[in-house]
């Protein structure tokens, strides 16, 4: 009898003191497997807490979702979180006031104390102020390759860029496509964006996307690396695909040699069963200059005029930050973890690579964070505009990207 009255005032309690779980409403691009397993991981740490996370997955890549986001931002239809990359992307959002303070939440939680690459906070912060919670360094600097792709064409797996190079013709004699690529714009993009770096080196590549400086962007280093997209162009011919996770799947199925993708391929490789070092390898800077970039993507949270939605948002943000999100999400994702203090043993040889690279400090900032949207929007109809026509030549899209350059903010 006893027992059974204990229960029964425990369940009365219960239910009197549950706080009502709250909806939020989470916009982003992950919709490829990898993508797809890692939002999971932030949903079930958010629905862990007693509310609910409903998952508003736009397709398309960021290139589509962006302008769906911002839109229903400004057209007064906020989802209550959304994804941006890592940068500049959500500055006019909230220069306009329409993105919530998380600085409270930031300074309690020791944010930037905890971060691997400090800098990355700079990026959510706007006077003084932190709107954004990051939650990844998804370094873009990376070459993935398929070992069964060169061992079908009878050639070793490349370790540099220009080894790469020389071994497209075998490539292509095993009927392969030496460099896949998707057509979303973005891709091609920021194919364009690691070669720089490799072929140019990083002052030069900063002279032009921190200085925009147009005299370099238009002068002979970069002619070089025009010359190097050109021929890059050539080796991805018969690359018809869309979508990055179809390029990427080109070098799982050992169709394709390479593609120069954002770790977040890796998620891909995963997902496909496929063991780094094993069945793939991945050439960090394209094996000429070992370096990790700080994009990424991080959590804004649009102002809602709700209060308890609006606690439920900070909840979120201090979920997403957590170390047992964090290690959950990347190992997932494929990216390496916001804070320094997740232990990532579970890390495969990639992972172990780029944190490798990143504790050496060998760290460059993201085109996000240095360039505007519209500049990068800008660049990005150039790039694809180049790999798609093959009458435009290395020097017409040199000059044009030298005036875009010259007018960048
Ligand atoms: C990037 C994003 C990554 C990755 C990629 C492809 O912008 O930072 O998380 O998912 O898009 O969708």
């Amino acid at each position: 009898m006893k027992n059974t009255m204990v229960a029964a005032v425990a369940a009365m309690l219960l239910s009197s003191t549950a706080v009502s779980a709250v909806e939020l409403e989470v916009t982003h691009w992950w919709t490829s497997g990898g993508e797809a397993a890692a939002v999971a991981e932030l949903a079930k740490a958010f629905d862990a807490t007693g509310n609910t996370w409903v998952d508003g997955a736009i397709a398309g890549g960021g290139g589509t979702a962006r302008p769906v986001m911002i839109s229903r931002i400004l057209g007064g239809d906020p989802m209550a979180a959304t994804q941006f990359n890592h940068g500049r992307q959500a500055e006019e959002l909230v220069e306009a006031g329409l993105m919530l303070d998380l600085t409270d939440v930031a300074e309690a939680e020791g944010w930037r104390e905890a971060m691997a690459a400090p800098g990355m906070l700079d990026s959510c912060t706007i006077d003084g102020r932190v709107y954004c919670v990051p939650v990844n360094i998804h370094s873009w600097q990376w070459l993935w390759l398929s070992n069964k792709a060169y061992e079908d064409a009878g050639v070793p797996v490349p370790t540099n860029w220009d080894e790469f190079v020389a071994a497209a013709p075998a490539l292509e004699e095993a009927g392969k496509i030496p460099l896949a690529m998707g057509q979303q714009p973005w891709q091609s993009s920021g194919a364009f964006g690691v070669m720089a770096v490799a072929i140019a080196g990083l002052d030069t590549w900063l002279a032009v996307n921190r200085d925009k400086d147009a005299e370099v962007a238009g002068g002979p280093e970069y002619a070089k690396v025009f010359e190097a997209f050109g021929k890059a162009r050539e080796m991805s011919a018969g690359s018809n695909v869309q979508d990055w996770n179809q390029a990427t799947n080109m070098v799982i199925t050992a169709q394709a040699g390479g593609q120069i993708m954002g770790d977040w391929a890796q998620g891909e490789f995963q997902i496909a069963g496929q063991v780094a070092g094993e069945d793939y390898t991945c050439l960090p800077g394209l094996g000429v200059n070992e370096i990790i970039s700080t994009d990424g993507d991080a959590f804004y949270f649009p102002k809602l005029d709700d209060p308890e939605k609006e606690a439920a948002q900070k909840q979120l943000a201090s979920v997403m930050f957590s170390k047992e999100t964090q290690l959950a999400f990347n190992l997932k994702k494929g990216s390496l973890p916001i804070r320094k203090d997740v232990d990532l043993a579970a890390a495969n040889d990639c992972m172990k690579k780029g944190l490798a690279i990143l504790g050496d400090g060998n760290v460059m900032p993201s085109g996000n964070q240095l360039l505007s949207p519209d500049t990068s929007t800008q660049i990005e109809g150039l790039m694809v505009e180049f790999w798609n026509d093959t009458s435009i030549t290395p020097a017409d899209a040199q000059a044009a990207y030298a005036d875009i350059i010259a007018s960048a903010d």
